[in-house]
């Protein structure tokens, strides 16, 4: 039987845009108590959004919805963070680790800045909020926390080695942490997307491609799109529903990583 969200605190991270606001609104719509945490201060307005939008569908009931500016590599202020989130919205029942960044370079030429910085945003993020999210998880002996890898976590990518690197750590991540939380019924899942249209990684990497490949923009779209067997590059709209899934459904999974790739990477 599917999870009823309405009254359950679930934590988005990356939540000012693209797929981590799409999960927010999602939350949302299932009547959950949403708290939205970015970097990006405009997760206040969107979230101010949302809440409004909330609080005229569910009249009376208020809304449930937060924004959080926070640098989750800050293991600190996450934890802070989350304190303030239980005692405003509840205890985590749901942790969408979303927020992440990509970098490109030449294999030779990466920096250890450069590296650490994927490997700061991209790993101690997301072990930070989950580690703060697990607190009362544990108490509540139930939660999904459903982690973000990606496909070039599976078969790396090229001149795009740190990041590669950085969402293999989140797959493995994800098995260590489903081993160790299936006693306290808590189900942890990563995803690993192909390319998203519409969004900031994307986004970055299709300028890198330009840059690097030297080819046109509508190019390098073609190029990528003709390697995915379904013909056509993921959604936002994609990731969202399988996030839902398992937020909601995915009683029976723990410690898988899902491709969302349109068959893409197949393993
Ligand atoms: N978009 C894709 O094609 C794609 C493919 C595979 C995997 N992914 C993964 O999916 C996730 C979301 O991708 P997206 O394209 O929606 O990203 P995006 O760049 O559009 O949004 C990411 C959000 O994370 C926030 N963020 C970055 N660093 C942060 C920090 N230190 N503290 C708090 N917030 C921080 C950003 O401000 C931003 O709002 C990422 O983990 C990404 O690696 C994306």
């Amino acid at each position: 039987m599917s999870v009823d969200l309405r009254g359950k605190t679930c934590v988005v991270t990356g939540a000012a845009r693209s797929i981590g606001l799409g999960v927010a609104e999602m939350y949302c719509s299932l009547g959950a108590k949403v708290a939205m945490i970015d970097i990006n201060p405009e997760v206040k307005e969107q979230s101010e959004r949302l809440a409004k939008a909330k609080s005229a569908e569910y009249r009376g009931a208020g809304p449930a919805v937060r924004g959080y500016i926070l640098d989750i590599t800050d293991q600190k202020a996450v934890f802070s963070c989350f304190d303030d989130i239980t005692k405003n919205l509840g205890d985590v029942f749901a942790l969408a680790n979303v927020a992440g960044a990509v970098d490109q370079q030449a294999f030779e030429e990466i920096t250890p800045e450069r590296l650490d910085k994927m490997n700061r945003i991209n790993i101690n993020g997301s072990v930070y909020c989950a580690q703060a999210a697990l607190k009362t998880m544990r108490k509540l002996k139930d939660g999904r926390i459903i982690n973000f890898a990606s496909k070039s976590g599976k078969t790396g990518s090229s001149i795009m080695a740190a990041y590669s690197g950085a969402k293999g750590a989140i797959i493995s991540i994800t098995h260590a942490m489903a081993f160790e939380f299936a006693k306290d019924n808590i189900k942890v899942n990563c995803l690993c997307p192909g390319i998203v249209e519409k969004t900031g990684v994307w986004g970055s990497v299709s300028k890198g491609y330009v840059e690097n490949l030297k080819m046109g923009e509508d190019e390098v779209v073609k190029q990528f799109t003709s390697k995915v067997p379904l013909g056509r590059l993921c959604r936002i709209d994609d990731v969202v529903s399988f996030v839902k899934f398992l937020t909601i459904d995915g009683d029976y999974c723990t410690g898988q990583a899902f491709n969302v790739t349109g068959g893409r990477e197949m393993h």
